[in-house]
């Protein structure tokens, strides 16, 4: 039994192309955008950098946005090469079997559970504190009980809002969502790009009306008392990575669009399109709104359920609190309408490929989407919502996500290398076109006489290089701020356990089950 067989492109391709018995095939170069945005904007920018600026990084979030935001643009560049080679659902999952073979893939499609499942379970509950920001304000109705409308913290400390026994709105919305996702994506796809118009607008609306409420005494505060060290790094250097680490959820969701490429009328030329367009979007407003808010509340106060709506109520606008708790909830919407999309589909590759139960390839006579595979995530990920803190959910989505990075990095050289036949319509572009500051350096050692081959190679795959790296520094970067378990980042103790248990069913049935084995290679 070779661990690093490899499912053989052509017979990817082919399934890929097998629209007879597959997904219906909607959406086009806007409509993935829209999907990038919607899956993108969420509890990263709307609540996790409450948390991030109060317990991380300070006025310096900022920055942390900055950072995350060059390790997610490597790796969108990665997946547009990628997913415009192999257009198949599945994303990092399907990249991974074609290249490093099948127990990494196996890898990746456990660890995507975590960035769409547990992400899913991230947004629900951030969406829930926004909800009760609004339902606690309607006069006159039954008010949900503190108990009922957090999760338990686990005794942790740094936590957003009050520890309760169960978060019931959280679970519920993912309940909703599994409900509309049951029956189709056109129906999910048009309400996604409304919802995704609001929350653009929300964003924009933030940035317009706050800016005129910054204080710069925000972004240096005196040290001492809760502002710490005070300044703009008020948690140093390592704080500030720290947050990079932990918003880095905020970047998370480009990729979603690459798991759509079954349901996408010209998938080559459209995903690199959706993924990078998105993320470019999704970057540039986020900078923008993190250096408002930190400008509007001194950083200490931020430690809240609903940040950007805080902000608003505590520089005396409560009107445009609610405007944002209403977008907010909305927006949220449509990341989980993603996230769990996301999920399902990734399952029905690998349940495909026999490394699941064959249970999860279940297509919906009449909807054609994948019924159980939807209903099993919907439960699951709805007591998942219900009982996790945040920071754990968050921080662990991060780390699968991160991973999966790093092996899309990976397979872009090896793609190259071994399928050299597979042209796709996006190239990640040379090193010193990314980083035009190298250029002149590129040039002249190209000129050297028996370097300039290496010299070429180098510039050709230092992007993927520096992609696989930087995700790897924010794995890292994740202890910081994240509880320890006996010495160890918590976060990382989770991952490594999450990981056995996948290793362990994979050899007990994915290796021995997958079609490579019972059908055998062509
Ligand atoms: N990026 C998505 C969010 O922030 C996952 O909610």
């Amino acid at each position: 039994m070779s661990l690093f067989r490899v499912k053989p492109l052509a017979r990817i391709l082919a399934e890929g192309a097998d629209s007879e018995h597959g997904l219906r095939r909607s959406l086009g170069p806007w409509a993935l955008t829209a999907m990038g945005i919607g899956a993108i904007i969420g509890t990263g920018i709307f609540v996790l950098t409450g948390i991030a600026s109060a317990t991380r990084a300070g006025p310096s979030l900022t920055l942390s946005f900055v950072v995350a935001g060059i390790v997610s643009a490597l790796a969108a560049l990665c997946y547009a090469e990628v997913s415009s080679k192999i257009p198949i659902s599945g994303s990092a999952y399907t990249y991974t079997y074609a290249t490093l073979g099948e127990l990494l893939a196996w890898i990746v499609g456990w660890a995507l559970v975590l960035e769409y499942a547990l992400g899913a379970a991230t947004v629900s509950i951030g969406w829930s504190g926004y909800f009760i920001n609004i339902w606690n304000h309607i006069p006159n109705v039954w008010q949900i009980p503190a108990a009922f409308a957090n999760g338990p913290h686990w005794g942790l400390a740094g936590q957003a809002g009050v520890s309760g026994l169960a978060n019931l709105p959280a679970a519920a919305i993912i309940l909703v969502i599994t409900a509309l996702l049951a029956k189709g994506t056109r129906e999910s796809g048009t309400v996604n790009a409304i919802i995704v118009t609001v929350k653009v607008a929300i964003v924009i609306f933030f940035i317009v009306v706050g800016i005129g409420h910054i204080s710069a005494v925000n972004y240096h505060l005196p040290a001492g008392g809760a502002a710490g060290m005070g300044g703009y790094f008020p948690f140093g250097w390592q704080g500030m990575l720290g947050g990079a680490a932990f918003i880095f959820f905020a970047y998370i969701g480009f990729d979603a669009v690459s798991t759509t490429a079954e349901e996408a009328k010209n998938p080559g030329r459209d995903l690199p399109f959706g993924i990078i367009m998105s993320l470019a979007i999704c970057t540039i407003l986020y900078i923008i709104v993190v250096a408002i808010l930190n400008g509007m509340v001194p950083f200490y106060k931020l430690n809240v359920a609903f940040p950007v709506a805080f902000a608003m109520n505590y520089v005396g606008l409560s009107w445009a609190s609610i405007v944002i708790s209403l977008g907010a909830i909305a927006g949220l919407t449509t990341v989980l309408l993603v996230m769990m999309f996301g999920q399902s589909r990734v399952f029905f590759s690998m349940s495909r490929d026999g490394l699941i139960p064959p249970a999860f390839t279940r297509v919906h006579p009449k909807w054609r989407t994948p019924i159980f595979s939807t209903v099993f995530f919907g439960i699951c990920i709805a007591i998942v919502a219900a009982f996790t803190p945040i920071n754990i959910v968050g921080s662990l989505t991060n780390m699968g996500t991160l991973v999966a990075f790093v092996l899309v990095s990976a397979a872009v050289p090896i793609l190259r290398w071994k399928h050299k036949e597979l042209v796709g319509k996006f190239k990640v572009p040379p090193f010193r076109y990314v980083v035009p500051i190298f250029w002149p350096i590129f040039w002249l050692l190209e000129k050297i006489p028996g370097i300039g081959a290496i010299v070429l190679w180098l510039d050709e795959i230092l992007v993927p290089i520096f992609s696989a790296i930087t995700a790897l520094g924010l794995i890292y970067y994740l202890r910081i701020g994240n509880p320890l378990f006996y010495g160890f980042p918590i976060v990382w103790f989770w991952f490594v356990v999450w990981l056995v248990l996948g290793l362990i069913f994979y050899f007990s049935y994915g290796a021995r089950k997958s079609n490579l084995v019972t059908r055998g290679s062509p």
